[in-house]
């Protein structure tokens, strides 16, 4: 299962990316969110961040205005590694080297057409499973 987050600044934009994990067949929960009324985005940040270190989905996409203070809010939660993504290249190699479980973006900085790119290679990308990557990825985990 997906877990979709975002606030007001990202709402336009997260409708475009549930139209794309419905067509694809992506099973999928959006956490909100539900309409352009301002609100905080730690709160989905921590909505989308907790299904996934509950076990209830394998990946999150969060979306704010920036895509930045959502990024910054689930990484602020252990296991969680959210990465803010404005390009494929970045979404793929954050898949391969960091096992990112959370795809961040702005809806007010990339166009619809690319973040639904964006999502495909994010959620289309394994793990590398190299041991140099595994490493790493304990590390931020360490004290
Ligand atoms: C909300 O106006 C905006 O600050 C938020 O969506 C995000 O960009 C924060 O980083």
């Amino acid at each position: 299962m997906i877990a979709v987050g975002s606030d007001h600044g990202g709402y336009e934009l997260k409708q475009e990316i549930l139209k794309y994990l419905e067509k694809e067949g992506y099973e999928y929960r959006d956490y909100g969110s539900y309409d352009e009324q301002a609100v905080d985005y730690p709160v989905y940040a921590k909505k989308v961040a907790r299904a996934i270190l509950d076990g209830e989905a394998e990946k999150g996409i969060l979306i704010c205005g920036t895509g930045i203070g959502i990024s910054i809010a689930a990484n602020r939660i252990p296991g969680i590694r959210a990465a803010l993504c404005s390009d494929c290249f970045s979404a793929e190699a954050t898949r391969l080297h960091n096992d990112a479980n959370i795809v961040c973006m702005g809806g007010r900085v990339v166009g619809p057409g690319l973040a639904v790119k964006i999502v495909d290679t994010f959620l289309k990308t394994d793990f590398s499973g190299e041991e140099r990557h595994s490493r790493r990825i304990r590390m931020i985990e360490e004290d």
